[in-house]
């Protein structure tokens, strides 16, 4: 028995001495910054299997994510279609603010009004129309379906053409002779789908035996959108193994959106203009606001959020950057709910090399983290996201991590794919590369809109080879992080902060801790 407690207390002292919690190995690191790669975490007894590791987090009240990953308001990363996907994974997107006011608002209404599922543009046809026409139509358009619903000029629903009058031999034939009039098809009303779309399509095709299609109508019986059984099949089969969509208490999915305010001739910022602004993105349904600046610890940055708060009392609101217990405390004094944190990690930011300032990641995390526990508001890890363990080390220390690279190469992220030498890249910048900054983004890094000899970029633009979908990237971070969690016997995020301990690792250790001395045939990702 002695013997046994002697044993666990020298076990005990003995990893006590060697890995270290936040405080002690941060407080005994004081000199020196260090980042994701410095360090690496050490394994604790555990009874938690990783698939069952809760992800959920709140980055501010009334907040919460499923998945704690939000995707980097910039041009070649976030517009609807990349915030949509975070949504759906559970996570949040951020759509940028390089384009128009109007544009940025119809890109938050786009995510607002997704129903998973829900085709909200479908293929339709005419009445006048011949099967020829339609015939051609699937031909050009390579189309695997061939049932389409026949409207009239202001859309409104006439009948369905169905897939077993498509054929070759009634080409001559016109649709109107061929379809189903408007009595027999089976429709819903938009403002009939209840909180949860899927599942009332999902009833409708149970009840509906040898019915694959169920059209959407609005009250004056103009076609709103379909859905197929095989895309709900699809669907209510995903639910029940992965994750959960973040939506708002009206069942639409979340959306972010940073704004920055327009200064005026003096250089004055335009607070009337920016209130505007973020109250029109409330009435769409925007869920979070981001002032999103590199020098967040700054007047400016400071009267804008206040001037947002003072006017939205509720609204979650992100501001940033900053690497400092001052910069956050100054941000959550201004109103911030949640800070973002990080100078100079991110894959395009040449700050540090231009400017000289900034802190390697980790540490800042761990030294904004103090103060964000103090004022109680949650804290983003902004940049330098390359792997998932990335993700475990944040989340350490952070309530989310904000990625760029690496959703910049997915199908979602804005942008074209182009081809060099046989493979497949998309554009990404920097917000302070010099064109981003060109098409808007000057402001953010203190620059007047019109750049001057002087106006240093802070990014650079590159390429990303074009990646697996936005679906598949999140799902991998989700996995590796879940990894992690079970390793650390975290079955939650809270659990993963209490859990974590920290060692420092040398170029050798760095070294032995990726693929080494072999010849890689298959990547693991
Ligand atoms: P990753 O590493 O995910 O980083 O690509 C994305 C984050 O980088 C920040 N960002 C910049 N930082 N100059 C900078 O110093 C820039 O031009 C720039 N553009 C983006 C931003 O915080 C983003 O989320």
């Amino acid at each position: 028995m002695e013997s046994s407690t002697k044993k666990s207390s020298l076990s005990r002292n003995l990893d006590c001495t060697f890995y270290r919690p936040a405080d002690e190995f941060f407080q005994s690191n004081s000199g020196v910054s260090l980042t994701y790669d410095d360090v690496s975490l050490a394994t604790l007894y555990s009874e938690i299997v990783p698939r069952e590791a809760n992800l959920e987090t709140l980055i501010a009240p009334g907040l919460p994510l499923h998945l704690p990953v939000v995707s980097s308001d910039m041009d070649t990363v976030t517009e609807s279609r990349m915030a949509i996907a975070l949504a759906l994974n559970g996570g949040l997107g951020l759509i940028h603010y390089n384009m128009p006011a109007k544009q940025q608002l119809s890109e938050v209404s786009r995510v607002k009004n997704h129903v998973h599922g829900l085709i909200r543009e479908p293929i339709k046809v005419h009445p006048d129309q011949r099967i020829g026409d339609v015939l051609a139509l699937i031909e050009e358009k390579k189309f695997s379906f061939s049932t389409f619903p026949v409207v009239d000029a202001e859309d409104r629903l006439l009948g369905l053409l169905p897939g077993h009058c498509v054929r070759p031999r009634f080409a001559p034939r016109g649709v109107s002779e061929a379809m189903m009039p408007r009595a027999g098809v089976l429709t819903i009303r938009e403002d009939e789908l209840g909180a949860d779309p899927i599942a009332r399509a999902d009833r409708f095709f149970t009840e509906h035996i040898g019915i694959h299609k169920l059209l959407v109508v609005d009250k004056e019986d103009r076609l709103r959108g379909l859905f197929t059984l095989s895309d709900i099949e699809r669907i209510t089969q995903e639910r029940s193994l992965q994750t959960k969509p973040a939506r708002d208490e009206k069942f639409r999915l979340v959306c972010g959106a940073a704004v920055m305010a327009p200064r005026d001739s003096e250089g004055q910022i335009d607070k009337e203009g920016l209130i505007a602004h973020v109250g029109a993105l409330v009435d769409r349904g925007l869920d979070i606001a981001a002032v999103s600046t590199a020098h967040g610890h700054s007047r400016g940055v400071g009267e804008s959020v206040r001037a947002i708060r003072a006017a939205f009392p509720k609204l979650p609101l992100i501001a940033g950057n900053v690497t400092s217990a001052a910069g956050v405390e100054f941000l959550a004094e201004c109103g911030a709910t949640t800070i973002k944190v990080g100078q100079g990690p991110g894959s395009i930011c040449t700050t540090r090399v231009v400017a000289g300032v900034g802190i390697p990641q980790l540490t800042a995390l761990y030294v904004c983290s103090q103060a964000a526990a103090e004022c109680r508001v949650a804290i983003l890890a902004d940049g330098g996201i390359t792997k998932s363990g990335d993700v475990v080390k944040a989340l350490t220390l952070a309530d989310a991590v904000m990625c760029g690279s690496l959703l910049a190469g997915c199908p979602e992220a804005p942008g074209q794919i182009m081809e060099i030498n046989g493979k497949f890249y998309k554009q990404y910048r920097g917000m302070g590369s010099h064109a981003a900054m060109m098409a808007g983004s000057a402001a953010r890094y203190g620059h007047a809109k019109e750049l001057s000899q002087k106006s240093a970029a802070e990014g650079v633009e590159a390429l990303k080879e074009v990646s697996a979908s936005a679906d598949t990237v999140l799902g991998q971070l989700a996995g590796g992080l879940q990894s992690g969690m079970g390793y650390l016997g975290a079955g939650n995020l809270a659990a993963l902060r209490a859990n974590a301990r920290y060692t420092r690792i040398t170029p050798a250790g760095l070294r032995e801790s990726a693929p080494h001395d072999i010849i890689e045939v298959k990547t693991g990702g």
